[in-house]
């Protein structure tokens, strides 16, 4: 085929999810397709940059096959920073600034343009690449945390429900059997969307988010009042993030050159009702099966469109665009303000209402203070 002489970068930045090989296959079959141009996939996120022997050429061939696959066949990183990226020197991690080499590498490998699929650190360096460095990129949003504020949602968040749904589901026959009170630990560092949907669709009795700081006092009065009527089982589903009100969240690890490392929030919870209730209780830690897996025909019809909208905002030079969807139109928004703000569970919103018309507690308000919300079945 004849090439239109234009050639577009990809790359994959942060935490992977499910999605990924959809939307990286509908930018190289659009672009062959509909632009006659040539694909570069750039391996390992920004990396891919920073050392130049890490990109490949991208056409039919390479993405024969990857829809159904979760991950991403470009690789990713959450740790690469170029502008502070970590590097071990006389013993030490310290700080190199390879940014002006990105910047090189991108014109050495003939890039008209860039696209960046990744979540608010990965995009919030694509903006300052544009800025900074003058790079012709357009953003493509990622993450199962859907706690992006400018698309209504982000592919991978659906697969993760699914997960973290049948987890539920599957946990539910043996705490009934066993009258245990099972505690599921879900990801969601700032945002509790996975588990205030996941929650609801698998009829938790206790859901406990980052945006709700919780009582464990009211956690124990729920439990109790299932007891009393009967039910001698309860489901908690807990986000990593979640806190104690007045509490931090629970970290096992803090990196210098990454996000502190969450884990652990359940089993505080558990521990807790373990001694208040004396009762056995149990903990699953969903962890990053949640990123893995197959995505959801939701995820990947929703990473097909991003990739072909992002080719499309590439060819008409139309860049420091983010792709996005709103109600169920693709969109586009600048992408230095879609970075702005993240997305969060309103404690007053619809879903929340929901749940709490269904029983489902939050776990906001100490037994017994003024304005205390009921402990419903
Ligand atoms: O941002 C998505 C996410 O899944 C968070 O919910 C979680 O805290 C984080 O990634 C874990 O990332 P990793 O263990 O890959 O560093």
């Amino acid at each position: 085929m004849r090439s239109s002489g234009k050639r577009i970068g990809v790359l994959t930045g942060g935490g992977d999810c499910p999605g990924l090989n959809a939307v990286i296959r509908a930018v190289v079959k659009t672009a062959i397709n509909v632009y006659d141009m040539e694909v570069t996939g750039i391996l390992d996120g920004y990396e891919g940059l920073i050392y130049p022997e890490k990109a490949v050429a991208l056409g039919y061939d390479e993405v024969k096959g990857i829809l159904p696959q979760g991950g991403t066949i470009l690789g990713s990183s959450n740790r690469g920073n170029p502008f502070a990226f970590p590097e071990e020197r006389d013993g030490k991690v310290v700080a190199v600034d390879y940014s002006d080499r990105v910047a090189e590498n991108y014109h050495r490998l003939g890039l008209d343009g860039l696209v960046v699929i990744g979540g608010d650190g990965t995009l919030k360096l694509a903006t300052r690449f544009k800025n900074t460095r003058g790079l012709n990129i357009v953003g493509v949003p990622k993450t199962i945390d859907n706690d992006l504020s400018a698309t209504d949602v982000t592919f991978g968040f659906d697969s993760a429900v699914v997960t973290a749904t049948e987890a539920i589901d599957k946990l539910h026959s043996t705490a009934e059997s066993h009258h245990r009170i099972m505690f599921v630990e879900v990801m969601g560092r700032d945002a509790g969307w996975i588990a205030l949907h996941a929650g609801l669709a698998g009829g938790a009795d206790a859901i406990l988010i980052p945006e709700i700081p919780y009582f464990i006092e009211k956690l124990q009065k729920k439990i109790e009042l299932r007891e009393s009527k009967g039910r001698k089982f309860s489901i908690v589903v807990v986000a990593e993030g979640a806190r104690p009100v007045g509490g931090e969240m629970s970290v096992v690890k803090r990196p210098a050159f990454d996000l502190p490392r969450l884990g652990g929030a359940a089993q505080r919870v558990a521990d807790e009702i373990e001694k208040l209730l004396e009762k056995e209780t149990r903990v699953t830690v969903l962890g990053h099966i949640q990123r893995g897996g197959s995505p959801t025909p939701f995820d990947r019809n929703l990473g097909t469109r991003f990739g072909t909208a992002a080719v499309h905002l590439a060819a008409e030079g139309n860049y420091g665009r983010m792709v996005c969807l709103r109600g169920r139109e693709i969109d586009s928004v600048d992408m230095e303000v879609a970075v702005e703000k993240k997305k969060y569970v309103d404690p007053q919103g619809e879903m929340v209402q929901t749940a709490r018309a269904l029983g489902i507690d939050f776990c906001s308000m100490p037994e017994g203070s003024a304005g205390q919300e009921d402990v419903k079945l």
